[in-house]
């Protein structure tokens, strides 16, 4: 598979990734390297990745705890204490391996250490692969608000091998299924009618597939790397999607969501909303339904649940002038920024969901 050309680097797929890698560290010599792990991948995919570098330089593992919760200042804190006590400098390298915290948290920690050390993603699932590790979205939650601090700063490279996805949960690949699903909407008819039927797919489909949504991804933050306009169109599902998964995060009598699930749910609302403010004809917010609730479990919600999810909307990073803005579709695969709703729709589009 071909390299793809991003915001000064680029995405590596396949067999390429590790001699890139090398490549990379031969031509650059950073002064040390700092591989950036969870327990899961520590336990997963560490020993497997450090056996593929070919470099006398020394390495240091930096272990975090799994999970958004973890993805906080505090676990940041700590990593830059230990980049400092283990002697970093300005041109040490940071290695993110790992899902979606370790790179956002990890692109984080090296953009503003030292006022920047420069990092490579090797993300390690569905998700990291599509999404995440792609566009240089760096950053942490603030409490249970997702992504409040950060940065836009871009990786050295990104470094797919979907040979991590061997070990992945089950309930981890669905989260990244959202996210490919998510593209085929904004972007993509014929990826979304591909993706639709996952039954039929095959782990050499899942390569195919994965690249083509870095591609969708990419083509957007390319021509959009600071979300003024078109990268905004990324966010579908995400307006409440968010505000979902930071109630569910908090919320103690609610079982956590994983970011994709939370979305899913958040698509087929916008999706409701979109035949109401937009046009998306019915049979296609049908199709959206049925489709995404193929792979994910209802979730029910009271109207508390509700009243609350709308209040948390407010921290919206899209949001302007005291408006929460949505990007809601016109039909699959052309959406449209900006378009504000009202909250009775949202409330509507809840029962939807529900029916
Ligand atoms: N995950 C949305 C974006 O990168 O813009």
């Amino acid at each position: 598979m071909k390299s793809i050309q991003s915001v000064n680097n680029i995405i590596v797929f396949g067999q390429e990734v590790y001699s890139q890698l090398n490549t990379y560290i031969k031509e650059n010599q950073p002064s040390k390297l700092f591989l950036l792990v969870d327990e899961h991948t520590q336990t997963n995919c560490t020993s497997f990745f450090l056996q593929q570098l070919e470099t006398d330089i020394t390495i240091e593992i930096i272990e975090i705890e799994a999970g958004e919760e973890h993805k906080t200042i505090e676990t940041c804190n700590g990593v830059w204490q230990t980049l400092s006590e283990l002697d970093a400098d300005r041109k040490s390298l940071l290695l993110n391996l790992g899902g979606g915290v370790v790179t956002d948290l990890g692109g984080f920690v090296a953009s503003t250490f030292k006022r920047g050390i420069a990092y490579i993603n090797i993300p390690t699932t569905l998700l990291a692969m599509v999404d995440a590790s792609v566009g240089g979205k760096t950053g942490v939650d603030l409490g249970n608000l997702k992504n409040q601090i950060g940065l836009i700063s871009n990786a050295e490279m990104v470094l797919i091998d979907v040979g991590y996805l061997a070990t992945l949960p089950q309930n981890q690949m669905k989260s990244g299924l959202a996210e490919m699903l998510k593209h085929g909407l904004i972007q993509d008819q014929a990826y979304w009618k591909k993706m639709s039927d996952l039954s039929q797919l095959s782990l050499a489909d899942l390569e195919q597939l994965i690249y083509e949504s870095v591609i969708i991804k990419n083509n957007v933050v390319t021509e959009d790397l600071n979300e003024d306009g078109i990268r905004k169109t990324l966010n579908f599902g995400h307006t409440l999607g968010h505000a979902i998964e930071s109630y569910f995060l908090t919320n103690t009598e609610k079982k956590t969501l994983l970011h994709g699930e939370a979305i899913a749910i958040g698509m087929i609302l916008a999706a409701y909303i979109s035949n109401r403010i937009t046009n998306l004809p019915h049979e296609e917010v049908a199709e959206i339904k049925s489709v995404l609730l193929q792979t994910f479990e209802k979730v029910s919600f009271t109207e508390k649940d509700i009243e609350q999810i709308i209040e948390l909307m407010k921290y919206d990073k899209k949001n302007s002038h005291g408006n929460i803005n949505f990007v809601l579709l016109e039909k699959i695969g052309q959406c449209k920024i900006d378009c504000t709703v009202p909250n009775d729709v949202i409330y509507q589009a809840f029962a939807y969901y529900a029916e």
